[in-house]
């Protein structure tokens, strides 16, 4: 167990959102980021030299440090469960970009080999832990609008070039559910503290083979509805609105907004109240969840509240369901 003032970070994948992992852990306090590594070592080496990182290994030298107490992966999806159990099995800790696997199965396993080293483990949804989602969850648990009844949200656009091949990928395990649909998935999940219990939906296919254009209908034990549409190539309102018996939540900038407003109108058409909400909240957003990680490690804690084990392997269920619904699994699965 870690107990440590300063928890020592290692980061497997020296590609594009490494570098904000890696600006977020250096004003981050607690944190230093001891290593990189990279299955291309002049990458790694590139990478050490833009963030200050000292260190520069292959994969295999970074779970040997002894150093080194907590692994962030950070590839393609395809590779999360190899380079997360590679770490838990040589005894670090692990935080796994999202999605945290590619399928329940393989993240049931890495949940099982964590808990049996008594090591912390979780999937790196930083929006979970930025301040406006933290504000929204109190508002809708204190049912400030009443019952949730309805969500609706999209979370689409074109995404840079920077992003594109590794999206359109199969066998990097790419298609827009994996990499942007679990955002809204797992907000719905987190806002409401619950786990769909119908599930339907829909894809559109690009040329290569995985989902550009998702559509989700879930069902909430507590009759919530959800409606979600996603692509990795067609722009979007970004924005989620949940509508109550009382009032409803308008959120613009869905995935990583600082501001909401509060519609109240008390059971009728008529809009009596406008509240807009602010949350200061620091351009790195990626702060929020380290400091969620070295909290828990530094307490002994072995997952989140926030985020926990369960929930995710829960989530990875419904996006199995709904690519066992198109008929699209990965080549390698
Ligand atoms: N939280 C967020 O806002 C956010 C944003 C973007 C992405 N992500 C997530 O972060 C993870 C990485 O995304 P990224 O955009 O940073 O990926 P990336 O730069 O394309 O690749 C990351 C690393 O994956 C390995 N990799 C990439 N393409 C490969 C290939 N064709 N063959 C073998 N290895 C390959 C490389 O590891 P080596 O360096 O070891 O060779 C690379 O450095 C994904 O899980 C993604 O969903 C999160």
């Amino acid at each position: 167990m870690v107990n440590k003032q300063k928890l020592k970070w290692g980061i497997v994948g020296a590609g594009n959102i490494a570098n904000k992992m890696a600006s977020a852990l250096k004003i981050t306090p607690n944190s230093q980021l001891y290593a990189v590594a990279s299955k291309t070592l002049s990458k790694a080496k590139i990478f050490a030299d833009k963030n200050g990182v000292e260190n520069v290994y292959t994969y295999q030298e970074i779970v040997n440090s002894k150093e080194i107490d907590i692994i962030y992966v950070a590839t393609t999806h395809n590779f999360h469960f190899d380079n997360a159990k590679l770490a838990l099995d040589h005894g670090k800790h692990v935080l796994i970009e999202k999605p945290f696997t590619v399928n329940a199965k393989e993240a049931t396993e890495l949940v099982r080999i964590a808990r049996e080293k008594n090591l912390f483990l979780m999937e790196a949804i930083w929006t979970r832990f930025l301040p406006s989602v933290k504000m929204l969850k109190n508002k809708i648990t204190n049912h400030e609008i009443g019952d949730v009844k309805q969500f609706n949200i999209s979370f689409g656009g074109f995404v840079g070039t920077e992003y594109e091949k590794r999206l359109k990928d199969p066998a990097l395990a790419g298609g827009v559910t994996l990499d942007m649909g679990i955002y809204p998935i797992s907000f719905v999940c987190y806002l409401l503290g619950e786990l769909p219990i119908d599930i339907k939906s829909m894809a559109r296919f690009s040329d290569s083979g995985v989902d550009e254009i998702s559509n989700y209908m879930f069902r909430f034990p507590s009759g919530c509805l959800t409606n979600i549409c996603t692509s990795y190539n067609l722009k979007m309102k970004n924005e989620a609105i949940f509508y109550g018996t009382k009032g409803f939540i308008d959120f613009p900038q869905f995935w990583e907004g600082n501001r909401f407003t509060i519609h109240f109108h008390n059971g009728t058409n008529d809009i009596n109240t406008t509240v807009n909400v602010l949350e200061n909240t620091h351009n790195n957003g990626f702060i929020y969840q380290v400091e969620e990680v070295v909290r828990c490690i530094q307490k002994g804690n072995l997952e989140s509240k926030i985020i926990p084990l369960n929930e995710t392997i829960a989530i990875m269920k419904v996006m199995d369901k709904m690519r066992e619904e198109w008929g699209f699994s990965y080549p390698f699965e």
